[in-house]
């Protein structure tokens, strides 16, 4: 019996087509690298599925970010440093977790993924959404 870290639900949707697609299917991948996670000591393979999460969040802000430049969204580089904070927590959080004495502990992990999807993705990536769709609009 595995369990999801996320639940994919109409609240995480922004209005643009492509990102809310992006955001779907960035949580599918989380999820599933998420579940071979569990119960797994394999360092070597948990480093491999930590740093594929990393990669798949990294690909994700960089399309986001193209995005942004292209409507010229005026709070471009707070966006973007938000982006960077993450990636730089979940690195230390990543690093920590590999180096610990307690492998299966991955709580910390978790809550940095959940803390950026329940909070980026409704909060900043919403407001980036709604002001690019008004100034079409
Ligand atoms: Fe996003
Ligand atoms: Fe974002």
């Amino acid at each position: 019996m595995t369990a999801s870290l996320f639940e994919w639900n109409d609240s995480f949707l922004i209005g643009i087509e492509e990102l809310d697609h992006e955001h779907e299917v960035l949580i599918d991948n989380i999820n599933q690298l998420h579940e071979e996670l569990i119960g797994n000591e394999n360092k070597s393979e948990l480093r491999k599925c930590l740093g594929e999460i990393y990669v798949r969040m990294q690909a994700h802000f960089a399309l986001e970010e193209h995005v942004m430049k292209e409507n010229d969204y005026e709070f471009f580089d707070e966006h973007k440093r938000e982006h960077e904070e993450f990636l730089e927590s979940y690195t230390e959080c990543m690093v920590q977790f590999l180096n610990g004495a307690d492998i299966l502990s991955r709580n910390p992990i978790d809550e940095c993924l959940k803390q950026w999807v329940m909070e980026h993705i409704t909060t900043s990536d919403r407001k980036m959404a709604l002001m690019m769709q008004n100034k079409v609009a």
